[in-house]
């Protein structure tokens, strides 16, 4: 099993010798890797803490399965520092360590309030309720035993994490050999995905990237023992956040996954240019481009799924599911890990859509950066992110983080457990 590497690691945490949780500051990548520490679940007025809340919600650390991790992680930093760190730290944090109910529902406070930090990926709430069942079901006064469990919970749910990407990996590339088989599609083909999934967005590995990476580990060229082969990757900018240009570009780079990147409304035009070169009118289009093996798959993650399969996702993945509609031979993949399932969300009509900051749209965050500089020979130096506005001032700006994918559009859902597909109605039986 390939193991994520250590600069693509958006999340380390250790309970031994000392209880520490740090994070990948992912607002300076690429510019710099630098890792803050997480010493709180939310913020407390009159302490200086940098807290999971912040984290989460300052988009530090994003991606569903990462917010999810520390998310709870930081459930158990603030455990350790409330019940190891003397009188004081409990009282700076309101538990009272004397009586175990008091301590419980303040437990539980801080940790709905964690929950509100970003609604649209269930993962976190998923992990959260997780966690407040745990509280609520520990009858014991025991309150050591109480942190140890929810230390235990969180640590597995990490291992777990690692492992499912592994699996996402698999199923993902045994549905794509099974398409292009199914075809008897043979030569190169080339993939499209939106936003981040991998080792940044997760445990390490990544969901729809860990596709990708799958692919190029075994269906490319060199390795695919079928007639057919993965040679390009198209990933998105994904605007106003940039997380396809910021930290997808860097982890399929450092990854050494041939790839082209475009801004999120090229997809039409690189689509139509590839898979329909015979027809193409514009032929100097296709001589400037890398790869010109066509897209056969759009494959993309998730923030919620729920039980019809609709999908919520970055903003911009629905229009992906469109365009894939206009061509049949492109199938389109939703790729996500069991936790991001919603069961109890009949459609994607109640999904809850977060609105992030004007500011997102009308300013661009970027740095001055000389070279090109992997993690190991940025930790020593220190970037200045500037903002820069691109509008002008005080305009209406609509500013939604996700959309939602009918579940129509969408071919296939990969998790952990399987591939699926949609019976012979059109519907998925998650
Ligand atoms: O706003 P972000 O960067 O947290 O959005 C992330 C996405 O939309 C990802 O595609 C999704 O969380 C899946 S990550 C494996």
């Amino acid at each position: 099993m390939k193991k994520a590497s250590m600069s693509l690691q958006a999340i380390k945490f250790s309970a031994t010798p000392e209880v520490s949780l740090s994070i990948l500051n992912q607002l300076q990548i690429p510019y710099q890797s630098k890792y803050i520490n997480i010493d709180s679940i939310a913020p407390i007025s009159g302490l200086t803490t940098f807290s999971g809340y912040e984290a989460i919600k300052g988009m530090y650390t994003r991606g569903a399965p990462a917010i999810m991790l520390v998310g709870c992680f930081s459930i158990v930093i603030e455990l350790n520092r409330v019940l190891h760190g003397g009188i004081d730290s409990a009282q700076y944090f309101k538990y009272d360590l004397n009586d175990a109910g008091s301590f419980k529902r303040r437990l539980l406070e801080r940790i709905d309030q964690l929950i509100k930090s970003r609604p649209t990926a269930v993962n976190l709430a998923n992990g959260c309720q997780k966690i407040k069942k745990i509280v609520v079901s520990h009858e014991s006064s025991d309150l050591e035993l109480l942190y140890t469990r929810i230390l235990q919970f969180s640590e597995d749910l990490y291992k777990e994490d690692y492992q499912s990407n592994i699996n996402i990996g698999e199923h993902g590339l045994q549905y794509i050999k099974d398409v292009l088989k199914k075809e008897n599609f043979k030569g190169p083909f080339s993939v499209m995905t939106i936003c981040n999934t991998g080792s940044l967005a997760t445990s390490g590995y990544g969901t729809a990237l860990g596709i990708i990476r799958h692919l190029h580990q075994y269906l490319s060229k060199d390795k695919s023992t079928d007639d057919f082969y993965f040679e390009h990757a198209y990933p998105c900018e994904t605007r106003p956040y940039n997380q396809g240009s910021r930290l997808t570009a860097y982890e399929l780079q450092y990854e050494k996954i041939p790839f082209t990147l475009i801004t999120d409304n090229m997809p039409s035009f690189l689509i139509d240019s590839l898979n329909r070169k015979e027809q193409h009118t514009n032929q100097g289009s296709l001589a400037s481009l890398a790869s010109t093996a066509p897209i056969r798959f759009i494959i993309v993650g998730s923030d919620r799924i729920v039980k019809n399969g609709d999908l919520a996702n970055k903003i911009g993945t629905f229009q992906l599911s469109l365009l894939s509609k206009l061509y049949d031979e492109i199938k389109f993949i939703g790729a996500a890990p069991t936790p991001t399932i919603d069961y109890s969300t009949k459609s994607g009509e109640d999904i809850k859509i977060e609105e992030r900051p004007k500011d997102e749209l009308t300013m661009v965050l970027g740095a001055k950066m000389n070279g090109n500089m992997f993690a190991e020979d940025k930790e020593s130096k220190d970037v200045v992110l500037e903002r820069v506005r691109m509008a002008p001032l005080e305009i209406d700006v609509w500013n939604p983080s996700f959309d939602v994918t009918p579940h129509q559009n969408i071919d296939c859902i990969v998790t952990e457990k399987e591939y699926l597909v949609k019976d012979s109605s059109g519907e998925f039986h998650l």
